[in-house]
C-alpha cells in the first residue's frame, strides 16, 4: 500500500511516499532555517507564505522521485497539529484537495506520534510495545506504546520542552538558531562537570521540566557577567546539556523497570543530540535494553514520518473526513482505542 504524506507544521515543507508504512520512496524536505535564522526563530506569517510557494513543487517531486504515478496512491495523510496554524493549513488543505480529486482515503495525523513513527522507518522489524521518549522542539513525553494506535502516556513537561531549553539558552547567549545543534557541538570542547545545575522534582516522577533548569543557566550566565567572571560558554552549554540528558534517560531506565519493557525508541529533533543519543546506549546496555535510534534525517521533522503514521493508523479503520481542520495545540494523551 502506497501512503503519501505530507508534514507543513512548523517550517519545513515535506512530503514522501512510503510502502506499507516502513519503505520510504521518496522524501523530500525543503527547509526554511536559512530564512528563520535571520530573526533567531521561526516567523510564523514567513513560514506559511513559504509553505504556499514550495508545496506543489515539493509534492510533485515526491511522486517523481518515488518513480510512481499520481494514481498509484492508496491513501492521503496529512499532519493537522500541533503547530504553526497557518503552516499547517497549508499542507492539510493541499493534501484534502489532493483526496478529494483522486477520490482516495484522507487521514489527519497527529505531529507528535508521527514523531514516534520515525523508528518503524529505520527499524524494519521493530514492533510494539515499546517505551518512547519523544523529544522536540514543542514537546516532551515518555509513553509506553503497547500496539501501533495504542499508547499510554506516563509524563509530559509540565513547561517548556527540552528543544525549547536548548534553543532559549543558545538565544541568550547569542549561538544561533536552533540551537540544539549548535549546542551538541560546542559542548563536545566544554567541560560538563564545571556547574551542577538542578533537575526538578515533581509529584509524578515521570513529568518533566525544563523551564527551571533553563532560568537556573540563564540567571548563572547573569551572576558571571555580573561579577566579571570569566566563562567558557562551551562549559556552560556542556553542564546544561549533562543535566537536560540525565533528567530524560533517568525518567526512561526507571520506566523501563516499573513495566518490565526492555525495548526503548526515541524521537523528535532532540533525538538528533549525540550526548543523548551516547548515555542513552550506554545506560541501556548496562540495563539489558534494547534502543532503537531513528536515523538523523528521520529524527527532524519530515514528512516519512507522518505517511507510516498514516498508513498504521489506516490499516487499523482510521480515516477522517475532509472537514478536519488544522488545530494548533493538541497534547498527547493516552490512547485505548483499538
Ligand atoms: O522535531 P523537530 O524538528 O521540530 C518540532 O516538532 O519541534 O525538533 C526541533 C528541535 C529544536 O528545538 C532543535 O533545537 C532540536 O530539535 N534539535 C536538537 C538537535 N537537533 C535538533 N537538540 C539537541 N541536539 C541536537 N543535535
Ligand atoms: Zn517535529
Amino acid at each position: 500500500m502506497l501512503v503519501l504524506g505530507i508534514e507543513s507544521s512548523c517550517d519545513e515543507t515535506s512530503a514522501a511516499i512510503v510502502e506499507d508504512g516502513r519503505n520510504v520512496l521518496s522524501n523530500i524536505v525543503y527547509s526554511q532555517i536559512d530564512i528563520h535564522t535571520q530573526f533567531g526563530g521561526v516567523v510564523p506569517e514567513i513560514a506559511s507564505r513559504k509553505h504556499v510557494e514550495k508545496i506543489s513543487y515539493v509534492v510533485d517531486k515526491c511522486i517523481k522521485d518515488a518513480k510512481i504515478s499520481i494514481n498509484d496512491i492508496d491513501v492521503i495523510s496529512a499532519t493537522y497539529g500541533p503547530g504553526l496554524v497557518g503552516s499547517l493549513l497549508v499542507g492539510l488543505s493541499f493534501a484534502k484537495g489532493l483526496s478529494y480529486s483522486l477520490k482516495k482515503p484522507f487521514v489527519g495525523v497527529n505531529h507528535v506520534e508521527g514523531h514516534i513513527f520515525a523508528n518503524f522507518l529505520t527499524h524494519k522489524d521493530l514492533e510494539p510495545p515499546l517505551i518512547v521518549l519523544v523529544v522536540s522542539g514543542g514537546h516532551t513525553n515518555i509513553l509506553v506504546m503497547e500496539r501501533y494506535n495504542n499508547y499510554k502516556v506516563y509524563g509530559k513537561t509540565r513547561d517548556d520542552a527540552v528543544g525549547e531549553a536548548f534553543d532559549k539558552i543558545a538565544r541568550y547567549l547569542n549561538l544561533g538558531y536552533p540551537g540544539g545543534p549548535i549546542i551538541d557541538k560546542l559542548a563536545k570542547d566544554g567541560n560538563e562537570n564545571r556547574y551542577i545545575y538542578p533537575d526538578a522534582n515533581l509529584e509524578n516522577p515521570y513529568d518533566f521540566s525544563f523551564s527551571g533548569l533553563k532560568s537556573a543557566v540563564i540567571n548563572h550566565i547573569n551572576t558571571m557577567k555580573q561579577k566579571k567572571e570569566d566563562f567558557k560558554v562551551e562549559d556552560v552549554v556542556a553542564s546544561f546539556q549533562k543535566t537536560a540528558v540525565n533528567t530524560l534517560i533517568k525518567r526512561v531506565i526507571n520506566l523501563c523497570f516499573e513495566t518490565g519493557i526492555k525495548k526503548v525508541a526515541i524521537a523528535g529533533g532532540v533525538a538528533a543530540n549525540t550526548k543523548l543519543r551516547q548515555e542513552l546506549l550506554n545506560s541501556c546496555l548496562n540495563n539489558d535494553i534494547k534502543l532503537y535510534i531513528p536515523e538523523i534525517k528521520y529524527c527532524t521533522d519530515n514528512a516519512a514520518m507522518i505517511a507510516s503514521n498514516g498508513y498504521f493508523k489506516y490499516i487499523n479503520g482510521e480515516e477522517n473526513s475532509l472537514s478536519i481542520n488544522a488545530v494548533p495545540y493538541i497534547s498527547l494523551v493516552s490512547k485505548n482505542s483499538i
